[in-house]
């Protein structure tokens, strides 16, 4: 670094405020910040600005109908297709051989592929005709278990075109997840592939189909296998009609298959997510709600055109993919780069090499990524020409001034404004962030709500805090990208987000996203994690109890608990501490087969770090396990207060334990 560089970094560092660069805001969608009193002006109706980035078959009624809070509806009546707006209408316009889709592959010596609006129009009609062809119905789940290939978004699109909602499983699930899902969504229908590449190696991912329809408890109709491997991909003999994907496209070809008209409240999709209690919850999303809602978003705060090449690093088979990946930047008619593989493979400058390549505009990552871009160094983005980009983002945790500011400076040169968004799978998009072009930026506050957007920061009782106090996010109006409720069970939609704040017999509903927060005399908002029992580890949201479930499922386990402790690398990293039964010895083995019990219920992504032998767990009087006292030791912080435990003692014999491991 020249000594140039070193003043630049310390006057960065402090540097706590940072206005949008000028040149961003001369051609930024949004730059007056009139937007927000206008808005608020205009609530609900300033959400037919979203509205109106769609095309309709037929207009809406009323833009909000509250009559069943918190059964919120949308845009009623209006009919419309999610797939006809991400493609036919960009074909109509004459924009059919722009590229829709840049995948780029894992291994490097193999072709990427462009695929133009007419090509995916072409091929997203072909697989909806062999879908039709294979006896489903409009309204009938179809789950997606798929990694980053091409045919992921296809299939996406191809069951929003005839009305099926889509369950998209992410491809990292085990066998016993997928078939968890399948179950809770009574789908009878599977898309798989044989298998993908993962730092170099081929991985077999079919094995996990075959294993998954053994235990789903209704029959598994159909299964569609892409071939991602070639002559290098596994054979497999499901128990169920098996259909090759390639065969189906050519049997299809040329096919015509209109968009249904949806009502605005259909379903377009459900998307899996852990909460407090054991079981995921199928979090529903609708048509026009959602898919306006990515993509007002999508062209307010990633700033995205119909001439862009955009760039997220995000998974497919969680929300920011399904938002942020497709159904925004297509329904925008940009184009939307997708990488198969690891950000290291062949080398730590991978997705420079992508942004350098493609020119990309727009990049938008996880503040873990970030964290591990700076670990490995800038000479990485220092090897490529990354002036194509205008805006960077980041999503899925907090993210600290440090990174924060290393980004801003070696990823956007300086000239780039970070926008931090918060928001949830529960969300459908982004909620808390500074509108690039019109709002400063403070590294370590995502911001303050979106204009149109009611969150506020509260303490236990429900009142707002001053600005410079912490509490707990919460939302008091609805917003048309909100879940409509927990797949089959409203009871539990109530419970989980509406029961902690809100005052129903006063009619006032506030919903709670159980997370924390504090807020500054502006309004801006740090997020500081969740406070429900969910973990966030290298951005991805784990259920403890899911962890704990699968842990006692190990013959001479007794009792776990799991907790996610500080880590500067992943955010949170897991710790899990089991109770042996008795005669059971405390073994390396032992610990090998709880984590294989835990990579075969959930999957590899969510093995604990550490497993941790004690002696008992520290429970209330009621029973209750303290797992912050547990955070505590993994932190190796001093403990809380422990004189409302029934064993108070247990503490110091675990922080015992934990050091001699
Ligand atoms: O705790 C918040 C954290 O991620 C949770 C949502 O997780 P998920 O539904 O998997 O969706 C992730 C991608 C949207 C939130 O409850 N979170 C998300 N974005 C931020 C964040 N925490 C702090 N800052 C953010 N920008």
């Amino acid at each position: 670094m020249s000594s140039d560089d070193g003043e630049l970094e310390t006057s960065l560092e402090e540097t706590e405020e940072f206005e949008p660069p000028e040149a961003f805001v001369e051609q930024a969608n949004v730059t007056d910040e009139g937007i927000y009193e206008e808005f608020e002006d205009e609530w609900p109706e300033c959400w037919e600005n979203a509205a109106e980035l769609l095309d309709w078959y037929e207009g809406y009624d009323q833009v909000l109908d509250d009559s069943n809070e918190p059964f919120y509806e949308w845009f009623t009546d209006g009919k419309l297709n999610a797939s006809y707006n991400c493609i036919d209408r960009h074909v109509e316009e004459g924009r059919g051989d722009e590229v829709a889709i840049q995948w780029v592959g894992e291994p490097t010596e193999e072709d990427d592929r462009a695929v133009t609006y007419e090509d995916l129009l072409e091929e997203v009609e072909a697989f909806a005709a062999a879908l039709q062809d294979l006896g489903i119905e409009e309204d009938e789940v179809v789950t997606l278990h798929m990694p980053m290939i091409p045919e992921l978004p296809v299939a996406m699109l191809a069951c929003a075109r005839i009305g099926v909602p889509h369950s998209v499983v992410f491809a990292g699930f085990s066998a016993e997840a997928l078939a968890t899902r399948m179950n809770s969504a009574d789908s009878e229908y599977l898309v798989t592939c044989d298998g993908y590449y993962r730092r170099g190696d081929p991985l077999d991912h079919i094995e996990k189909a075959d294993e998954a329809i053994g235990s789903v408890e209704h029959e598994v109709s159909d299964v569609v296998a892409v071939n991602r491997l070639g002559e290098d991909g596994p054979e497999a003999d499901l128990d169920a009609d098996q259909h090759d994907y390639e065969s189906l496209l050519a049997d299809h070809e040329g096919a015509a298959v209109d968009p249904v008209e949806r009502d605005a409240e259909d379903m377009l999709f459900l998307m899996y997510t852990s909460g407090t209690t054991g079981a995921p919850k199928g979090i529903k999303h609708t048509t026009a709600g959602y898919l306006s809602w990515a993509a007002w978003t999508s062209h307010a705060v990633l700033d995205l055109e119909a001439d862009d090449t955009y760039f997220c690093t995000a998974d497919i088979g969680w929300i920011t993919g399904h938002s942020y990946i497709v159904y925004g930047p297509l329904a925008l008619g940009s184009t939307t780069v997708m990488y198969e593989g690891a950000p290291d493979e062949p080398d730590r400058d991978r997705l420079w090499e992508i942004v350098e390549e493609y020119e990309c505009d727009q990049f938008y990552t996880a503040p873990t990524a970030i964290r591990s871009f700076m670990k490995w160094g800038s000479e990485y983005p220092e090897r490529h020409d990354l002036s194509s980009l205008r805006l960077l983002g980041t999503v899925g945790e907090p993210i600290n001034p440090r990174p924060w500011k290393w980004y801003y400076q070696h990823i956007g040169g300086g000239e780039c404004p970070v926008v931090d968004t918060w928001w949830q799978t529960e969300t459908g998009g982004m909620m808390v962030t500074t509108l690039p072009g019109a709002k400063r930026m403070k590294p370590g506050a995502a911001g303050p709500a979106l204009p149109g957007v009611d969150v506020r920061v509260v303490d236990s009782e429900g009142d707002e805090v001053e600005g410079g106090d912490a509490g707990y996010l919460t939302v008091h109006k609805p917003w048309p990208g909100m879940l409509r409720t927990i797949y089959g069970n409203d009871e539990r939609y109530i419970e989980e987000f509406w029961a902690e704040y809100s005052d129903a017999d006063a009619g006032e509903w506030v919903y709670f996203p159980e997370d924390g927060a504090g807020i500054d005399d502006e309004g801006y908002i740090t997020v500081l994690g969740r406070v429900d029992d969910t973990m966030n580890v290298s951005g991805h949201r784990i259920g403890t109890a899911e962890v704990e479930n699968a842990a006692v499922e190990v013959q001479g386990v007794a009792e776990a608990a799991v907790v996610g402790a500080e880590d500067e690398q992943k955010g949170e990293a897991m710790y899990a501490y089991a109770i042996t039964e008795e005669g059971q010895a405390e073994t390396d083995e032992l610990r090998e087969r709880i984590v294989a019990s835990v990579e075969d219920a959930i999957g590899p992504f969510a093995r604990p770090q550490e497993v941790v032998f004690a002696p008992d767990l520290p429970k209330t009087r009621s029973g209750k396990i303290m797992r912050r006292l547990l955070e505590d030791v993994a932190n190796d912080d001093d403990l809380g207060d422990t004189s409302t435990l029934r064993n108070p003692e247990i503490v110091e014999e675990i922080q015992g334990q934990a050091s001699a491991n």
